[in-house]
């Protein structure tokens, strides 16, 4: 297996890190437009194999998309990150253009490869990676669920006080501040449903810390947070080249399930070797519905920035 990270920032130096650790490639290419950074991580991560046992080949490289060919999956993590009170959406200016690029240089070595997308705003990234290459829509996978519903697990379990790891909990819609939906009524401990051991008050505090959650380490970190986004990019991954068939929330491309088209939003699917396999049907009740409506409205507003710049 090969896998490529596009970006050796600080989400996807974590994210290789994590594929190395887990020995989930034989070959690892870290590339980034900065004259010798994606080398210098490379290497940097290539000393700690004799401490922690991995035989990950990894190598950097500047800009140079020949050393990524043929890679199996290919994750892109380039553009600006947010700084503090920032959205996410004010950076589709700067990083539409570069994820564009860096999409058409990785499929010219690589034609055959599933594409993650990390980039901010991610469901428009995605949306964008999509239709600008015109791959079949299973290789185009956005991450953003995956992430918020990790953090949707970590907040509920500081109320309910057990193990993130014995939580069942999926965040679907939009990787926005305001156009997630932690699903709080399909969220269970281990088989019992979360809504019996939290009051009102708790669920609606936990929903809004969990929207939040990119925002909140962004004022704490200076700069958007990398150690879940990196982990998260990384566990899809994992579900891809060891074909796991895992449920993740990712952002795909929707073709008339949960009542959207011509969009990608996030809602349960399966990740397995050929990318994503299966939209789940987690049937949204009437309210439910109307938040996913409102997300995919906020999303597909800006999607037809795309078409301006
Ligand atoms: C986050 O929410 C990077 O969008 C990512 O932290």
């Amino acid at each position: 297996m090969k896998v490529t990270v596009v970006g050796a920032g600080a989400v996807g130096a974590t994210c290789a890190d994590n594929i190395a650790r887990a020995q989930l490639a034989d070959e690892l290419v870290l590339l980034d437009i900065k004259e010798g950074f994606a080398e210098g991580k490379a290497q940097d991560m290539m000393q700690t194999a004799a401490l922690l046992g991995f035989d990950t080949r990894i190598s950097g490289s500047t800009n140079d998309y020949a050393k990524t060919a043929n890679s199996d999956v290919v994750v892109i993590t380039s553009g600006l990150p947010r700084k503090p009170g920032m959205t996410r959406e004010e950076l589709i200016g700067t990083n539409a253009g570069i994820v564009k690029g860096v999409t058409e240089n990785i499929l010219k070595y690589s034609p055959d490869t599933i594409i993650i997308v990390i980039s901010n705003p991610m469901d428009t990234m995605t949306y964008l990676a999509l239709q600008s290459t015109g791959l079949p829509k299973n290789r185009i996978i956005g991450m953003g669920g995956t992430l918020d519903s990790a953090r949707f697990k970590y907040q509920l379990s500081q109320h309910l006080g057990c193990s993130p790891a014995d939580l069942n909990a999926v965040v679907v819609g939009g990787h926005g501040d305001t156009t997630m939906i932690p699903l709080m009524r399909l969220a269970t401990w281990n088989s019992a449903p979360v809504t019996n051991f939290l009051n009102e008050e708790q669920q609606k505090q936990i929903v809004a810390d969990t929207m939040v959650g990119g925002a909140t380490l962004t004022k704490l970190l200076g700069t958007s947070a990398w150690y879940a986004p990196g982990a998260a990019g990384a566990a899809l991954v994992e579900s891809i080249v060891r074909d796991e068939k895992k449920l993740f929330t990712c952002c795909v491309s929707l073709d008339g399930e949960y009542g959207q088209k011509d969009i990608c939003l996030g809602v349960p699917v399966t990740i397995g070797r050929t990318g994503w396999e299966k939209i789940l049907d987690f049937k949204l009740t009437a309210d439910e519905q109307v938040l996913f409506n409102k997300s995919a409205d906020a999303v597909r507003s800006m999607n037809d920035v795309l078409k301006t710049l």
